[in-house]
């Protein structure tokens, strides 16, 4: 019998903590090297060792793959998150930039989280200097916070009126465009930056249960809606008008597929069939091991910040004793909200610049 030496390449492995580990693989030319790039070695290793791949590394010599197999120990406390003017970490180590990745999708079925995680968002986006707009069509847990110092008037429910105040965000949205381009031609000499470099705010519209408020709309209003949509996450970004829509399931009829493609932070909580993950994660939804987080706790499921890899997630823990009123009333004392800018007002000023936009008769 011949005998036949394998030679393996070294690799090394480092715990990190009790949420994960990082495994080093050399980089020295070998013939082992080519096999080690990325998704060709993280994917195995993330189904064989039931963990999800995070990211990568290179150092000199090696390339360092990290994986974390306990994401609930990087779950955060409501109150834990670190916000900064643009940032919201959402879970520890996992910061969301919104300039970066933004419009948010979050969807799951009844019950796993979707209405506790905008409650975080809103803390999020309320601290780091936005000026924010609620939608609640089910009138559940989001309508009571219009009453409060942070949203005072600003979040709507029943179906005309969220109509109305999501026409006033698009309307608003486009004077910010004729400010914006005002802007520029007035400081030509200067790059080009985003409407912070301006001093302009950060505006989100949150829509809660957005599926369950379309399929309320007559067609005409509803192809208008998608039509909205479709510009604001087109030109939101460097304008700084930016969305964030739950909803059970990102249907076609619900969420057209071009103004989806444009949603670069995506959250799918609970169990979700596999038709729900291939809208949400197109490209992972073959490759990543989507598996049930939990049993008992409520708030998990998986992220994905485009064209980044889907990674499993815990949405930050809601005290048991929270009363969203409270919280969102406090958090007023420091960010009051921002008075509500009329419509005739913000139509009288696009008329005077000619500015062109989608018309509904509100
Ligand atoms: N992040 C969380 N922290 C604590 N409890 C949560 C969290 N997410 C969900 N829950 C629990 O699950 C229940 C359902 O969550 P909810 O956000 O209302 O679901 P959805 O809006 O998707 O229907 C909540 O009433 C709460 O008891
Ligand atoms: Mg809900």
């Amino acid at each position: 019998m011949v005998k036949q030496k394998i030679k393996l390449p070294k690799v090394s492995l480092k715990n990190n903590g009790k949420v994960g580990f990082s495994i080093y693989l050399p980089m020295d030319g070998q013939k082992y090297q080519d096999r080690f790039r990325d998704r060709r070695i993280s994917q195995p290793l993330s189904a064989m060792l039931f963990a999800d791949a995070v990211g990568t590394n290179d150092i000199f010599g090696f390339k360092s793959f990290d994986f974390i197999s306990n994401p609930l120990g990087l779950r955060l406390g409501l109150a834990d998150m670190t916000i900064t003017d643009h940032t919201i970490e959402i879970m520890k180590g996992v910061v969301w930039d919104y300039e970066k990745y933004p419009q948010a999708l979050i969807s799951g079925d009844t019950g796993s989280g979707k209405s506790f995680f905008l409650f975080s968002l809103l803390n999020g986006l309320i601290k780091s200097g936005a000026v924010v707009d609620v939608a609640d069509p089910k009138e559940t847990d989001l309508s009571v916070l219009g009453k409060t110092a942070s949203l005072k008037y600003r979040v709507t429910y029943g179906r005309d009126r969220i109509l109305k105040s999501f026409y006033r965000f698009y309307l608003e949205m486009i004077k910010r465009g004729r400010e914006y381009h005002d802007l520029l031609n007035d400081n030509l000499e200067e790059n080009v930056g985003n409407y912070r470099k301006y001093g302009l705010k950060p505006h989100f519209f949150v829509f809660d249960e957005f599926g369950a408020f379309v399929s309320g709309l007559k067609y005409n209003e509803s192809e208008a809606i998608q039509q909205i949509l479709g510009q604001i996450t087109m030109l939101g970004r460097q304008l700084g008008y930016f969305v964030a829509i739950a909803m059970q399931k990102p249907t076609a009829d619900t969420i057209g597929s071009a103004s989806r493609d444009q949603f670069q932070f995506r959250v799918a909580l609970g169990k979700m069939k596999s038709s729900g993950l291939s809208m949400m994660f197109p490209d992972d939804v073959d490759e990543v091991q989507f598996k049930e987080l939990s049993k008992n706790l409520k708030g998990w499921g998986y992220l994905a910040m485009t064209p980044g890899q889907a990674r499993s997630f815990f949405a930050p823990v809601i005290p048991k004793d929270f009363v969203p009123f409270k919280y969102f009333d406090e958090l007023g004392e420091q960010y009051p909200a921002v008075p509500v800018e009329p419509m005739g007002e913000i139509k009288e000023f696009l008329a005077s610049k000619s500015a062109k936009y989608v018309e509904l008769n509100f």
